[in-house]
């Protein structure tokens, strides 16, 4: 019997683990709960944006070692790429792993591998194995299971989800290994072994990390506004510092990493992770700033002005809006009279009912110009010296 893997939920995460793997001559069955999902994979077409993912997928697609489709069934490998979002109380809802976990019960069979690569609090790869179990007793040390987080960036992920380095954490030793060498099969990173609690630790700590330094960054850019400092020139003097390394400021964080994985372990950790805490809070809270200094811009303006916002992705040169503060910032104003607002997202065909503008257009058209994302086609534009430039990502200040 062939070898083969299957890949629940195809998104930004799993549809290219799942070509890739393909690439390497394993059938893989991709699985989604979206049948339009299902439809354009198995097109040999891709629902996001994301560099070589398309001809990667129609290739795979083409040779027939790539199928999409609704339904799980029997394979050797189970991977688990779905979305782990928090509630409106912060705390991280595990429903959709639970679901995908439930989706494939019927058709675990002795030997299989089960790897979870969302997102996940801890202890929940101990608790899935506990739900596979307790339905399944026979399963009882005759499966493996591991955990096994993504840290891919997007925009460059064909390229790390190869070759970035793994951890691997399994319930016991032999997943661990199992995980490790099926793993070996596709990476050409390093792969770490450990255990799943400390596996999934390491992503919360991996992004909570990022989302810390940021909140120094967004910190030292109001307090810069206030000393009337470029805040972009002084990172980089300060980074000459062979000891410092200071990250860049923004309009906040967004995406479904940073600005959502340190509340997983505050939700869990809540009296041990004051800093992680308030790093969160700082980051929300610099989205309100951007928000408040366009608002005094506006009133100060004399009438209602036109106003661009550019860029509405969490980040430069990317389609993904999850989380992202600039469209909170966007939405605050498109939701207000005080301005006749311009969306300007180039990486973004349309934005549900919002109709979007080219961003040469907008900039003749505007009053005042927002910059929210250092989108590289922002860089170097030429804007005549009557509009009012408003620059919270430093595409237009930062000096080479
Ligand atoms: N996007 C990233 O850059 C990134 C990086 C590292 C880790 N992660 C983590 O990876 C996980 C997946 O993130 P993503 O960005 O790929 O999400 P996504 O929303 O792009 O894709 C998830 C897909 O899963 C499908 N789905 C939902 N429930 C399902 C089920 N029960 N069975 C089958 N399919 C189902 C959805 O329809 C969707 O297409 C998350 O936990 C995320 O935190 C994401």
């Amino acid at each position: 019997m062939t070898f083969k893997v299957e890949v629940l939920g195809l998104g930004y995460i799993g549809l290219p683990t799942a070509a890739i793997i393909a690439s390497n001559n394993i059938p893989v069955i991709g699985i989604d709960v979206k049948q339009d999902v299902v439809n354009i994979v198995n097109r040999g077409n891709i629902h996001i944006i994301e560099p070589e993912l398309e001809g990667l997928v129609k290739s795979v697609v083409d040779k027939k070692l790539l199928k999409a489709q609704l339904q799980p069934e029997p394979a050797d490998v189970f991977i688990i790429a779905i979305p782990t979002p928090f509630m409106d109380d912060y705390h991280p809802d595990v429903t959709f792993v639970e679901n995908a976990i439930e989706s494939i019960l019927p058709y675990i069979r002795e030997g299989n591998l089960i790897i979870i690569e969302s997102t996940c609090p801890v202890g929940t790869t101990e608790h899935m194995a506990e739900r596979i179990f307790r339905r399944n007793p026979e399963l009882k040390d005759k499966i493996f299971i591991a955990y096994c987080p993504e840290r891919v960036l997007p925009g460059n992920v064909i390229y790390e989800l190869v070759h970035n380095d793994r951890i691997v954490g399994g319930i016991d030793a032999i997943s661990t290994q199992k995980a490790f060498d099926f793993y070996k099969l596709f990476i050409k990173g390093g792969i770490h072994q450990t255990n799943a609690r400390t596996a999934e630790m390491c992503k919360l700590v991996e992004n909570s990390f990022r989302d810390v330094n940021i909140a120094f960054a967004n910190e030292l850019s109001i307090i810069c506004d206030k000393a009337n400092i470029n805040v972009w020139e002084l990172i980089k003097l300060a980074n000459y510092h062979p000891r410092v390394n200071i990250l860049q400021p923004g309009t906040g964080v967004g995406g479904h990493c940073i600005a959502v994985d340190p509340w997983f372990l505050i939700s869990e950790f809540s009296d041990e992770s004051i800093l992680i805490k308030t790093a969160r809070q700082r980051n929300l809270y610099k989205t309100k700033w951007v928000i408040n200094k366009i608002t005094n811009e506006i009133s100060n303006f004399g009438r209602k002005p036109i106003v661009a916002f550019m860029g509405l992705s969490f980040k430069p040169n990317i389609d993904d809006i999850r989380e992202s503060p600039a469209l909170e910032v966007f939405n605050h104003f498109y939701r207000t009279n005080l301005c006749t607002c311009l969306a300007v997202e180039p990486n973004l065909q349309k934005l549900e009912d919002i109709p979007l503008s080219a961003y040469d257009v907008a900039i003749e058209q505007a009053d005042i110009i927002v910059f929210l994302v250092a989108h590289n086609v922002f860089k170097n534009l030429k804007i005549s010296e009557n509009k009012k430039i408003l620059d919270f990502c430093g595409v237009r200040t930062q000096k080479e």
